[in-house]
């Protein structure tokens, strides 16, 4: 398994049209040395896993429900992220948090519910302006890793992503430091609680992360890769962050 990952998050962006944006990337990105996923909205995933077959593109969903099937108008299970041809799904962004009230307990069971489906769950975390401002950002995401990520937890089941809430879509990025300070916190808390298998999950930091900031973000302690959101949408901008890795 390749150690580093350039995971896109499409949120809810790209039409039909988009498709051509992963043909670019796999022209333009032949053979990337880390691995590539793009997570486009789930009425794409089918036709953009289709469109990187072939290439070293994998692709994932941006959530799932906990359940195989059922009457959950307007869900999508993780059988279904697998059918449309998925292999990671990010779970517990705090866009979906905030806009649909998700907490720890939530993403802890879609977590689990990725995994017997067979997918990689990012799991996502981070603090609040005013969190970290108050100080308690290491608490707020020890607790939320705590709490989101279930016992069991593999480096090949799990990613983390670091994405501080008011770095998101902002243009605004911690330090270096700052970065450095929270992975290696939650290095040692995964090491602490998962052992060996804890130094191998991979912790990646989102949040305004451009081609300009990619280089010197991923030569951090403890970062392994990146969830971008803007920056992924086009291969003229997702080429040479992936190819900073
Ligand atoms: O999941 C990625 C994301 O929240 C970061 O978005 O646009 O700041 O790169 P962006």
């Amino acid at each position: 398994m390749p150690r580093k990952l350039a995971a896109g998050n499409w949120k809810m962006n790209g039409l039909g049209a988009a498709l051509a944006e992963v043909t670019a990337l796999a022209e333009r990105c032949p053979s990337p040395k880390a691995e590539v996923l793009i997570c486009p909205p789930a009425t794409l995933l089918s036709r953009l896993s289709a469109a990187a077959e072939g290439s070293p593109i994998a692709t994932g969903g941006q959530d799932c429900h906990t359940a195989t099937s059922g009457a959950h108008t307007g869900d999508i299970s993780p059988a279904m992220l697998v059918d449309a041809g998925a292999s990671y799904v990010i779970l517990g962004h705090s866009e979906r948090r905030a806009d649909h009230g998700e907490s720890d307990a939530t993403v802890a069971a879609k977590t689990h519910a990725a995994w017997n489906a067979g997918l990689t769950a990012i799991v996502c975390v981070g603090e609040t302006e005013a969190q970290r401002e108050a100080g308690e950002t290491l608490g707020v995401i020890q607790s939320q890793i705590a709490s989101s990520v279930p016992d069991g937890a593999t480096a090949a089941s799990t990613v983390i992503a670091y994405e501080p809430v008011w770095a998101i879509g902002t243009g605004k990025v911690p330090t270096l430091k700052q970065i450095a300070e929270v992975h290696d916190a939650l290095r040692g808390q995964l090491n602490e609680r998962f052992g060996s298998e804890g130094n191998e999950i991979r912790l990646l930091y989102g949040g305004s992360v451009k081609a300009k900031n990619a280089a010197e973000i991923f030569a951090v302690s403890n970062v392994d890769g990146a969830l971008v959101g803007g920056a992924s949408l086009t291969a003229e901008d997702f080429g040479p962050i992936v190819e900073a890795l």
